[in-house]
């Protein structure tokens, strides 16, 4: 792996990694992979069912290339899923049409020996190879983003079984039996420490730690849950990889940004909807990297109202080490046309 500094000469993405503002903003957006895209719809349907795509390197390269190609982002992230650390584990899982994910439920410790770490070799390989494709075939201008599910946002799926509203069965094992759901924390998080590692092994210019579910726990669970774990997988991947940025994306948890980010050691961070300019700006002004925030939504809306939100976000963050992206996933009706315009917007900044 080559350092930092030799990597920035060529990817616009790593510059504000190594402090400096770059005009115009680096720009990808999560999920930029997706149902929005026709020509991602037909791939998909061609590899039959989404774990299916995950795991067939020509194809999830091939779906992780194409918004390269339509808007040229500063950065790609590898096309796989959060939930591909579960399934690797043992824990079958299976994507339902229109439904989301589905997983047999781990309610107790009993439950847990149906995972292990030493199951995960030949699925992980499958997405480093997918890596490892990716990064001969990108323009050698374009970031590769590798990522992770954090261990306790995973873990809400791997107890639930399915995504919830209130991630209530995660949050209650937790509370009856601490040491117990600890134990899957931990596995969680050494079974992340090694699916990132491969990835950057296998070519990762920087990477993304997506704690979606980060909100919905109470203060002092937090610091156990989401700080601690977190801050492992942070000082493994800087023992074994240094010099390879990480994002963190504790979704939900604005209130906690300044401990999140003094406690984790994380590069960067990426932040929400909700997290206002203001912070987003004081974070940045603190030599942390920022990345967001735009809604959604008003990629669906489009017009003014989309770009005057992109003027406002860049005008709060002139200047500073940031990144433009959105403050969650692309929608699946999303217009691609709206896209390419805030691309287009972006760079007539520069
Ligand atoms: O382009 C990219 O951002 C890279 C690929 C990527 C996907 N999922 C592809 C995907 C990434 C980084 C993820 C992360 C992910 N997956 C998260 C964290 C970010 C977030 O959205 O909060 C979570 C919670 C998941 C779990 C997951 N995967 C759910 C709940 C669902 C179903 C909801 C939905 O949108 O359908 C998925 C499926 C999924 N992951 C799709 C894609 C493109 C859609 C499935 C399809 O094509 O049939």
């Amino acid at each position: 792996m080559r350092d930092l500094e030799s990597r920035t000469a060529e990817r616009r993405f790593l510059f504000p990694f190594t402090g400096k503002a770059v005009a115009p903003a680096p720009v990808w957006l999560m999920r930029q992979a997706g149902r929005y895209l026709p020509e991602y719809r037909k791939v998909r349907a061609q590899a039959g069912s989404f774990l299916k795509l995950c795991y067939s390197p020509e194809l999830a390269a091939e779906v992780t290339l194409q918004p390269i190609r339509r808007f040229g982002f500063d950065a790609a992230i590898l096309f796989s899923d959060i939930l591909v650390v579960p399934d690797a584990l043992g824990q079958t899982v299976r994507f339902e049409e229109g439904e989301g994910p589905r997983l047999d439920p781990i309610r107790a410790l009993d439950d847990l020996g149906r995972l292990a770490l030493s199951k995960t070799g030949a699925k992980f390989s499958l997405v480093c190879e997918t890596v490892a494709r990716l990064r001969q075939d990108l323009p050698r201008e374009t970031a590769l983003i590798g990522f992770c599910g954090a261990p306790w946002t995973v873990a809400t799926y791997v107890v639930e079984g399915r995504g919830s509203a209130d991630q209530s069965a995660a949050r209650h094992w937790a509370y009856r039996d601490p040491q117990g759901f600890s134990q899957l924390v931990e596995l969680l998080t050494d079974a992340s420490i090694e699916y990132l590692s491969g990835q950057v092994r296998a070519g990762a210019d920087a990477l993304q730690i997506f704690d979606s579910w980060a909100g919905s726990l109470a203060d002092d669970q937090f610091e156990r849950w989401v700080i601690a774990p977190t801050a492992k997988i942070v000082q493994a991947m800087r023992a074994r990889h240094p010099g390879v940025p990480i994002i963190g994306f504790p979704r939900g948890a604005s209130a906690m940004l300044t401990r999140y980010i003094e406690a984790t050691g994380v590069d960067g961070v990426s932040c929400d909807t909700s997290c206002p300019l203001g912070v987003m700006q004081k974070k940045a002004r603190s030599g942390t990297v920022v990345q967001g925030n735009l809604d959604p939504l008003l990629l669906l809306t489009g017009g003014d109202a989309l770009d005057r939100r992109v003027e406002e976000i860049c005008a709060s963050m002139n200047g500073l080490p940031f990144v433009f992206n959105l403050g969650h996933g692309i929608v699946p009706d999303t217009p691609p046309e709206n896209v390419a315009r805030v691309v287009e917007r972006l760079r007539a900044k520069g």
